[in-house]
Formats: structure tokens, sequence, C-alpha cells
């Protein structure tokens, strides 16, 4: 038995539109995720887990993602092992985490290496990706029958066990369907059922949504179809051009489809949140073609409703430019990759709304006292308020560099000047700078972060100054006050009449770099 036992009367984890932002809710409360991935193989050891669970519960984590893979589940055909999902569940409620299953199924980074070996074994029945040179490699072919049914009645089976030792619990909160689907960049395969869909109609379920929604698609999408003539009918390569991108699209909607399959045979089991997670990259040939590129977005949706989330996996630099990507066309951002750094968890949840973030490789980094932890620790405190001002749209967010030293944050009635914190004792420049800014009333705001300043310009001609500045923490969702600021921590310029020139007073907040700290802030006008 898994230790739980009362009927729990919440229903499961379910995505929710609330206000201006898609949330996930958790017994019946909007959830932040604050997670970590562990690395690949973590999870077929409970040994080797044994002594990581409650460093990853110390780094102020509250949800870990961990795979489950189909050569472990099902290692002969309809033969069921569910002893390390049953063993992962249970580390985790002792340590009060929660679960997401990453189900490593028919491709793991476009290979099949996590397949059952009798599906390896037997290439008749479970055939290949063939290669333009007529070599097949070793990633299942997406337009197999025999493939999809077989991953989708493991992933089914997978899903009903969880239902049966979690439907009440709700340890395991969503689900991420394979790992990164997609094959060599900008080929196609070349098996003869693949050929034969390439030189059909583009399937109406795509062309229709594409004709009925033109102004809505991502406007690389619809530049590129249109740069083809902007056919609402005809072959992929009438409708998209003969190019490499049109291979992309086309093996792009393929696997939604196949990925659907898989989904919806879960979900019918027990309908948990669906993500499926995306390999970046600029250009042809840096990622798996197929996948869900921005590029690509309108198709995975239209091709892949049993899919709820497209989540990039963001290593890549510019991380700000790939949060815009994937925060359109109604697609909510949840990032289940990416490195450990604070800033950019502050800035994805801050500025996109973000369902949470999750370093990759976290049982090697979690630790308490690490700059992530510290960060979860904030964030864990604030979440309440944070998932109110994410609804209502009335939070934002700023991550300074040398590159981008300074922002401006017009939010409530104050535009917020922030730049890289100046200490007043020489200090070394914080290592890194970012903050969470939360208008919570006309004159008010909390201010979550590290290594930053700000002053204020009330609107029109008035200036604006600090009422009243405060740290403090939340305890149990609660403002509860530290230390009252006031003289030099809110002076950030004593030269009164030279701010003055630039309607300011001088005034502003100032959070030092290392751990992130909160602030609550009133602010008045003068004239
Ligand atoms: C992306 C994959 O999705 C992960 O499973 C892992 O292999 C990382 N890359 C490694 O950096």
């Amino acid at each position: 038995m898994l230790g739980f036992s009362v009927a729990d009367a919440q229903p499961i984890p379910h995505l929710e539109k609330r206000g201006k932002a898609t949330q996930l809710i958790v017994d019946g409360r909007p959830f932040l995720i604050l997670a970590g991935e562990l690395t690949n193989s973590a999870s077929s050891s409970m040994e080797y887990m044994a002594p990581y669970w409650p460093k990853l519960a110390a780094a102020n984590m509250n949800t870990v993602l961990a795979a489950v893979t189909w050569e472990l589940v099902e290692p002969e055909p309809g033969k069921f092992d569910f002893a390390l999902v049953d063993g992962a569940i249970r580390e985790a409620r002792r340590n009060h985490l929660r679960l997401i299953f990453l189900w490593f199924g028919s491709w793991k980074n476009g290979e099949s290496t996590y397949t059952p070996l009798w599906v390896k074994k037997n290439q008749k029945q479970y055939p290949l990706y063939l290669a333009e040179n007529g070599q097949s490699i070793t990633y299942l072919s997406v337009f197999k029958e025999a493939n999809w049914k077989a991953d989708a009645n493991a992933f089914a089976a997978l899903m009903r066990h969880i239902r049966e030792v979690d439907g009440a619990a709700h340890t395991v909160i969503m689900m991420q369907v394979e790992n990164e689907v997609g094959c060599p960049g900008g080929w196609r395969d070349q098996v003869p059922e693949a050929k034969a869909a390439f030189n059909a109609p583009v399937p109406g379920q795509l062309m229709d949504y594409m004709a009925r929604n033109k102004e809505k698609l991502v406007s690389e999408f619809r530049q590129y179809w249109q740069a083809a003539g902007g056919k609402t009918s005809g072959t992929w390569a009438e409708v998209f051009g003969d190019q490499p991108m049109t291979n992309e699209i086309f093996m792009a909607w393929y696997y939604a489809r196949y990925v659907d399959q898989v989904a919806q045979a879960g979900k019918a089991e027990y309908p948990l949140p669906m993500f499926i997670n995306v390999d970046l990259g600029e250009a042809i040939g840096q990622y798996s073609s197929g996948g869900a590129l921005p590029i690509q977005l309108n198709v995975w949706q239209q091709g892949a409703p049993g899919i709820d989330i497209v989540a990039p996996d963001i290593y890549l630099p510019d991380f700000a430019a790939w949060c815009e990507r994937y925060d359109r066309s109604g697609n909510p951002l949840w990032i289940p990759e990416t490195r450990g750094d604070a800033a950019n968890a502050f800035y994805a949840i801050g500025n996109h709304a973000a369902m949470g973030i999750s370093p990759f490789g976290i049982e090697r980094q979690a630790d308490a006292g690490t700059p992530l932890a510290e960060a979860y620790g904030l964030l864990a405190q604030a979440a309440p308020q944070i998932l109110e001002a994410q609804a209502s749209g009335t939070i934002k967010a700023v991550t300074l560099n040398a590159e981008h030293a300074t922002e401006t944050v017009q939010l409530g009635n104050y535009s917020l000047a922030f730049s890289i914190a100046r200490m007043r004792q020489p200090a070394p420049a914080p290592a890194s700078s970012y903050a969470i800014i939360m208008s919570t009333g006309p004159d008010d705001y909390v201010i979550l972060g590290s290594g930053v300043q700000a002053t204020f310009n009330g609107p029109g001609p008035s200036a604006a100054a600090v009422a009243t500045l405060e740290e403090g923490t939340y305890v149990d969702g609660r403002w509860v006050p530290g230390r009252r600021l006031n003289g030099d921590d809110i002076m950030l310029n004593y030269d009164a009449p030279n701010q003055a020139i630039k309607n300011e007073s001088g005034q502003g907040i100032r959070l030092a770099g290392g751990p992130p700290k909160a602030l609550h802030l009133q602010l008045y006008r003068y004239q």
C-alpha cells in the first residue's frame, strides 16, 4: 500500500484559465511549480535516488520531474511493472514533494532507446524511420500504426495505475508525453506511408484551421505559408513550397498526431494535464525537426489537442526571447528543462505568468543554501500572492546584466526605473540582478529580488517618494514585516535639487546581491 487512505473530494490536478493566466490547480488551489528534473537514469534505481529525495525537499522544491521508461514498465508485452513508479510516489510523499512523470516511450531526444527490447528487436512489427539513403535509423517511424498503438497501450496502463494509486492523493500533478521528439534536420521519413502522406493533400484538420485563423497564426508560420502563395488546399509541397522547412512542418504534423494518440489513450484512463517538451535551436540541423519549434506551435496545437502545453527546454542564450515565443497562441508557459538560474525563474514567472520552471540534472545540484534554493524559498513563500497577481495581470519582472543594465517598468500608477544595485559601502557588483514587481494597490508594491535598485515616477508632473518601506516575509500567506527601512536605506541620492530636475525624489528601493528578499513599498506623490 502506498500510505494514503482518506478519499479526497478535490478534483484531480487540472489547468484553469484564471483571469489573464492559465494555472495548474492542485487540490483546489493554484500551484506554482518550483521544480527540478532528475538526470535521465536517476529514477531507474530507488537506491541511487534514496539520498537525493531529502536534498530536493531541502532545496525548497515542491515538485520533481522523473522519467518513467517504457522498457522498465513493460519488459514483456502486456506485463507491467510499476515498482519504480510506486517507489517514486512513496518517496515524494515522504518528502512532501509532488511529481511530474516524463514518459520516455517511443522517443527520447528523437532516439528510440527507451522502447522495450521486444519492440527494438521486432522491427518488422515496429518499423523504424527510413532515411533518404535507404538506411533505417534507431527512431521508431511515426507513420506505423503498430508503433503508436503499442506505446499508447503502455501509456494507458501507466495512467490507469497512477489513477489507482494516486487518484486521491494527487502526488502526480502532470505528465510529459515522450521527450524532445523530432528527427534529423530538414528531412522526412521515407517509409511508404510517409511518402504517400506527403503527396496527399494537407489534412483538413490543419488546412481548415489555418484558413479560418489566418490572423491568429504565429507570425513566422503565417509568413512561411504566405510566401508559398497562401493556398488553402493542395499537397504539402503545393501549400508550403518544396523546401526543407516544409518537410519539418509535415513531420511536425505527424509527430503531433502520433503523440496525441498516446496522450489521449492515457487521458482516457486518468486525465492529468499533459505536455510535450521541445528541443530548441535557431537553424535547421540544430534541433530535432518536427518537434514543436516556435514556427510549428499552431501545427502541434491542432495536431495534438490532447497535449495541453507545448513546453520549451530553454538552454540557449536569450531566455527572454524564448519565453516570448512560447507565450503565444494561448499556450501557457511552463519550462520543464533549463539551467538552475534564479533570475530566469523570476523572469518567467513574473513576466510571462509561467506555471513554473524546472532546472535539469537537479539531484546533482540540489541543496539547501544554493542560489536556486534561496530563490525557490522566497517564491514558495510568496506563491499565493504571485499566482493572484498573475491572474490579475499585476505582475512584471526584470533581469539586469552588463548588456541590459537598466529597465523601466510601467505597472500600476507608477513607473519604476530599475538598475543594478550600487551599495553604499564599496561592494562588488551583485552576481545576479533580478526582481519580480507586483502592484498591490494604487500606491502599493511588493518587490521580490536581488541585486537591483529602483527609483519611481508618478504619472504626469508629480514626483513620487517613499511613504513606507519595509522588509518582510510571507508566513502562511500573510505579510509579516521585518525592518522598517528609512534614511540611508531609502535614499539612493541625497542631492534633492538635481533629482527634482529629473522629477525624482532621490528616494528608492535597493536590494543587495545574494539571497533574494521581499520589500513592501508604499509611495506618495508631491508637487
Ligand atoms: C535535453 C533532454 O530532454 C534531457 O532529457 C537531457 O538529455 C538533457 N537534454 C541533457 O542536457
